[in-house]
């Protein structure tokens, strides 16, 4: 079976966030299975350098209006295709915003020509080795290449063959909302533009066209997927997310133990596992000289080092962090965060660095080896979110022993045991949860942390249960092999 996986980021060649970790390990994810996953990334800049070789295996002279064509490589393992559209992707600044933090203006067409390219390559546009190349189905993520299954839909010559579809929703709130005015340039057909098509609004939704058009929809947890058919969470599209409840499912996202495992980990101090539980205190000692914080004085004294590795955006709930500083610090902890993102978040979270030295430590900017290193130094990571679709820190924290703190909200609620009674008592949880992020919430979660981190035995018990916990790809993998293969029967 062979499938055309469309993204606009992917490990190892360029990530910003959580969709790069995901979609870059899911051709892994399947291949025992037997699925051949082809990774469609646009050609920006980083990408290009790390493709080698360039072996041309389409053009057009038009896609969309400009000038394109598709590059062969490799993505570890598995085929890559590259869309090389300089006009569009040879940029300075990250795939979606210029050097000033801005979007690009013309994104819409950036990824619109991303999904139109898709829909071709999935038909059979790529020759290899003389024979042209199909695929059983496409597999979109988010809005950047959400437009692949409305191409698919309604943008194809009669002769093609029909592709089915998946379309997975990693983040709701993220919907490439463009204008009316930008229809014609889209090339769909009219009857494309209504309520039922890519309309939102009066304007057009680049996600909402995917996930009208796909053959089934999936995000990234059974919590998430429930969540995004209220109004709560839907950001708009939950009646289309109920309208579609029998095509949308939960898949978890795994976590790729080869890059992620305090046992082999190259970017740690030293490796330790649920056994050696007490090598990981070097990794914190290492930890606290790079933040500049005050050392703890035995394994434990200090009380708890919290972690924080995350975008600086409303989502995080990061603000409300902010708030609960304060407290933070007075239970004994001691707070390291990594971030980058919202400008003021970010002056904020230096202020109140500034007003704890010592205890509060904070270093703005993306930097994949020092967020290994606190996840592996740190006694507990805070995922404060106020909606997580699945979310990845807290499934590598369990992984580290770094003990998650969480909002019990989407994948969050799905992959950590929060120590309640009942839990501790069973000998089964994982982490803390808390209810709706909130200063009271936050704090009061806070606090059962600095408890549970006073009695050894009990985090200890914490620490193992997680790290014994199997996020690994396997089910997932199998789970998303089957959805691929009931669409292309
Ligand atoms: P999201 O995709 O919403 O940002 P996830 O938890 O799914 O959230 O994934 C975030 C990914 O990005 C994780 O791999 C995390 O380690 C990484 N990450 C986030 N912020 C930073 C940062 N400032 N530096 C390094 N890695 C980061
Ligand atoms: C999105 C979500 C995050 C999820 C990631 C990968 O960025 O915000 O929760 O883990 O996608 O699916």
């Amino acid at each position: 079976l062979r499938v055309l996986s469309v993204t606009s980021e992917a490990v190892p060649l360029v990530k910003t966030g959580g969709l790069a970790d995901v979609a870059g390990a899911l051709p892994a994810a399947v291949a025992p299975h037997g699925v051949e996953v082809t990774t469609l990334l646009p050609g920006y800049p980083q990408v290009l350098a790390r493709l080698g070789r360039k072996r041309v295996v389409h053009t057009w002279d038009s896609l969309l209006g400009e000038p394109a064509r598709l590059l062969g490589g490799m993505l570890g393992d598995s085929p890559l295709v590259v869309l090389d559209a300089p006009s569009l992707f040879v940029r300075d600044g990250s795939p979606y915003l210029d050097p000033a933090g801005r979007d690009w203006s013309d994104n819409w067409l950036r990824f619109a020509a991303l999904g139109r390219a898709a829909a071709d390559l999935a038909a059979g546009a790529m020759v290899v080795r003389g024979k042209r190349r199909q695929f059983d189905v496409l597999h979109a993520h988010d809005w950047q290449a959400a437009m692949a299954p409305a191409y698919l839909h309604w943008g194809m010559p009669p002769e093609a063959p029909l592709v089915p579809s998946v379309m997975t929703i990693h983040n709701i709130a993220f919907q490439g909302w463009q204008g009316a005015e930008i229809f014609p340039r889209l090339g769909l057909p009219r009857e494309a533009w209504s309520v039922d098509g890519v309309e939102y609004h009066g304007g057009i939704s680049m996600l909402k066209a995917g996930l009208v058009t796909a053959s089934a929809i999936t995000t990234v947890s059974p919590t998430y997927a429930q969540e995004i058919r209220t109004e709560e969470f839907g950001m708009g599209l939950q009646g289309l997310m109920v309208a579609r409840s029998r095509d949308l499912s939960g898949i978890l996202n795994g976590i790729d133990a080869a890059t992620w495992n305090p046992e082999s980990d190259p970017l740690i101090a030293k490796n330790y596992t649920a056994r050696t539980l007490s090598r990981k205190v070097a990794n914190k000692r290492a930890l606290e000289a790079e933040f500049g914080l005050e050392p703890g004085k035995g394994p434990r004294a200090g009380g708890p080092l919290f972690v924080v590795i995350t975008r600086l955006t409303w989502q995080k709930g990061v603000d409300v962090l902010l708030e609960a500083i304060d407290h933070l610090v007075g239970l004994g902890g001691r707070l390291a965060l990594l971030g980058s993102g919202d400008a003021d978040m970010e002056a904020r979270f230096h202020e109140a660095a500034a007003r704890h030295p010592g205890r509060v430590a904070v270093k703005i900017g993306y930097d994949e080896g020092l967020s290994h290193r606190m996840q592996a130094g740190g006694d507990a990571i805070l995922v404060p979110s106020r909606f997580e679709p699945c979310g990845l820190t807290q499934l590598y924290g369990l992984a580290y022993g770094c003990v998650p703190v969480v909002a019990r909200t989407g994948g969050l609620a799905d992959t950590v045991i929060d120590a309640n009674p009942a839990a501790l008592a069973a000998g089964v949880a994982t982490g803390v949860q808390h209810g709706a992020v909130s200063y009271e919430s936050l704090v009061a979660a806070l606090s059962r942390t600095a408890t549970l981190y006073g009695r050894p035995e009990e985090w200890v018990r914490l620490q193992r249960n997680g790290m014994a916990a199997d996020f690994s790809w396997n089910a997932s993998g199998q789970a998303y092999v089957e959805l691929y293969r009931s669409l292309s029967r």
